[in-house]
């Protein structure tokens, strides 16, 4: 019979036969899958696993808190935070290119964490303990198909954690998941303890805020977006609609200007870009028909404290032909 809870054993069980009284690392995103790992091989191993939280700078507002209080409470996992934003924002200045910022995030995200990695692995080794040998991924079933149903290396989704982890990285690979769909992830979530803003967010890009400012990424306009963002997401769950919105990027119109009139006088300011989707799988998507007075809330307040905004639009286009994202 399925029952969260028998996968739950089942699981714990293999990863404590896989892993034995050797040790493993987890890089965590914030996101569903890699959380849902590390929850089931701490469950597994407890302090055997060390997790490695990359906060590249670009995340919204709240999520590093999620990650490292929220889930550590919950979990209990040995957590090492690396707050890399400086680096990530001195490797962004000057670039506009979409696919170049995502190149650059992924290249320093990988530096990053092995680094993290190398570290962990050396403190360990010094101390005469087992040196880390397993790298913990929250790889799902249909990414194990997606990518030819081999096993090692190759099989790391480049979805997962910016770009992909280098497969030069030493170590054996621990699937807990890779038989699981996302909804059964998520109730083996649940019954792990996983926090609920966890299991149920919505999908997020790995670069994150990064490709949601049209124009360079600078640490003003992250702070105005990630405001803007934060808005719209609170009034969305509050209006009920989390579950029917498959995820709504906003988006900083960051090189366009357009004139307003906010407070006492003009204001020569920028525009947001609310893309709310409804979508199976984000292969294909439909915008979302969110009720106008949600729409009308959302931007009331946008406008109201985000100083730096003065519009804020819809975009009602499906994909295809326009992708879920801007960049
Ligand atoms: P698009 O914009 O291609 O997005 O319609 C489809 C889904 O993929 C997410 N997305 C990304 N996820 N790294 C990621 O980890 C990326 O570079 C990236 N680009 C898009 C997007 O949020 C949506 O869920």
């Amino acid at each position: 019979e399925w029952t969260a809870a028998n996968v739950v054993d089942e699981l714990v069980a293999a990863v404590r036969e896989q892993i034995g009284d050797r040790r493993a690392i987890c890089g965590l995103s914030g996101g569903v899958d890699s959380s849902v790992a590390a929850a089931l091989v701490q469950r597994a191993v407890g302090d055997q696993l060390t997790c490695v939280f990359v906060d590249h700078g670009l995340l919204r507002a709240g999520e590093a808190e999620q990650v490292e209080r929220d889930f550590v409470a919950a979990t209990g996992v040995d957590l090492v935070t690396v707050d890399a934003s400086e680096r990530f924002l001195r490797a962004l200045a000057g670039v506009s290119d979409p696919e170049e910022k995502r190149k650059i995030i992924g290249r320093e995200f990988i530096r990053v964490f092995e680094q993290a990695a190398r570290d962990i692995v050396g403190e360990h080794a010094s101390a005469g303990d087992h040196p880390v040998e397993f790298l913990v991924q929250g790889t799902l079933y249909p990414d194990v198909v997606e990518s030819g149903g081999g096993s090692g290396a190759a099989n790391i989704k480049s979805h997962h954690n910016v770009g992909g982890l280098p497969e030069d990285l030493q170590f054996t690979l621990v699937e807990p998941l890779r038989l699981l769909f996302k909804d059964e992830v998520r109730q083996v979530g649940l019954e792990l303890g996983v926090p609920e803003g966890i299991v149920w967010r919505q999908p997020f890009p790995g670069p994150g805020l990064g490709i949601r400012i049209v124009g360079e990424v600078t640490r003003e306009r992250l702070e105005v977006l990630r405001a803007a963002d934060r808005v719209a997401r609170e009034e969305l769950s509050a209006a009920g609609l989390d579950r029917e919105i498959w995820q709504c990027p906003v988006v900083l119109l960051a090189d366009v200007r357009s004139v307003g009139v906010q407070g006492d006088g003009r204001t020569y300011g920028h525009p947001v870009v609310l893309r709310p989707v409804s979508s199976e799988d984000a292969m294909t998507a439909d915008w979302t028909r969110v009720p106008y007075e949600v729409l009308a809330r959302i931007s009331t307040r946008i406008t109201n404290e985000v100083r730096e905004v003065n519009r804020v639009v819809l975009d009602v286009t499906s994909k295809p032909p326009g992708t879920i994202e801007w960049e």
